[in-house]
């Protein structure tokens, strides 16, 4: 497994991959590893990549200010670890001052889709998210790129990207991985502690709960969102953002009957900001 440093680092190794006719795939992290990061990887060989990079790099760029960037868990050896033991060819980690050197100045701006939902309580997130994937994408050409469904917002706005500055990307979305009782896996489940940790539970038992009613027969999409809500709203230490119902392809606001819908859902819960969706109907 290869250990790339910088941006030259990363587009030679992408160079001689290419040149010797082998299928890359790409698998941007921010680090502090669990199995929903593995599933990307082992979904990017079954893709038929030969040639697997990860990335692993937490972006300034997308946290604003007051966010959790410094205290953002770290831990490169335990993540090399466990790279080295799946199917990765390459780890990219990138230092700042490689990736926003100073005077740096540009950034990708993916309108619409990045308004609203995280976007509204996360200013300039998305913008952030959206320029360093296209640098990742730049430095390390690949064929195929998967990124999970639990950032869902994220992957619709990194597809927009992909298809409107003609990158040649096919981007992969993969399932959500949970813990057993049913919280999505996050690097931020770290910051959980005690009875947070077990309120956490409320976000996808909200989704859950809303499953279980479409799959019941109910069908009208504020019914749907009303029962994810309410399991947050329940939970004391959690503080709800949002829980909307969403076009699952166009992420549009949906109301009345719905043939599918995705669920999306934000809260507070202790130190951590969780996010958690499900799609209905697919
Ligand atoms: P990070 O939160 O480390 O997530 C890296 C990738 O893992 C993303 O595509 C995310 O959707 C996916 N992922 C996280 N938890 C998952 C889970 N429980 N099940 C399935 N996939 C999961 O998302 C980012 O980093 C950054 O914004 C990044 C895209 C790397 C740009 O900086």
């Amino acid at each position: 497994m290869e250990l790339l440093r910088n941006p030259r680092a990363m587009r030679e190794w992408a160079d001689a991959r290419r040149a010797a006719g082998e299928r890359i795939g790409l698998v941007p992290t921010m680090g502090y590893l669990h199995e929903g990061h593995m599933s990307l990887v082992r979904i990017a060989s079954e893709k038929g990549c030969g040639a697997v990079a990860a990335s692993i790099f937490v972006n300034p760029a997308q946290f604003a200010a007051g966010e959790d960037y410094e205290k953002y868990p770290r831990d490169e050896a335990r993540d090399l670890a466990m790279f080295r033991t799946a199917s990765v060819s390459a780890v990219y980690l990138p230092g700042v001052p490689d990736m926003y050197p100073e005077g740096y100045r540009t950034y990708v701006e993916v309108e619409g889709v990045s308004k609203g939902l995280c976007g509204a309580f996360r200013p300039g997130h998305f913008r952030g998210v959206a320029t360093v994937v296209a640098k990742l994408f730049l430095a390390a050409k690949p064929h195929v790129a998967v990124f999970g469904e639990k950032d869902y917002q994220q992957l619709a706005v990194l597809r927009a990207m992909t298809r409107d500055l003609d990158f040649g990307v096919e981007i992969v979305g993969a399932p959500i991985v949970r813990e057993e009782d049913g919280l999505a896996m996050s690097s931020r489940n770290a910051y959980l502690r005690g009875d947070d940790r077990i309120a956490a539970r409320c976000l996808s038992r909200g989704l859950f709960r809303a499953g279980a009613l479409f799959s019941g027969g109910e069908r009208e999409a504020e019914v749907l969102v009303r029962a994810a809500r309410a399991e947050i709203e329940g939970e004391p230490r959690a503080r709800l953002e949002y829980a909307e119902g969403r076009d699952p392809d166009t992420l549009a606001p949906l109301s009345g009957r719905v043939g599918a819908v995705t669920i999306l859902v934000a809260a507070r819960v202790g130190p951590a900001r969780l996010i958690d969706n499900v799609t209905l109907g697919r």
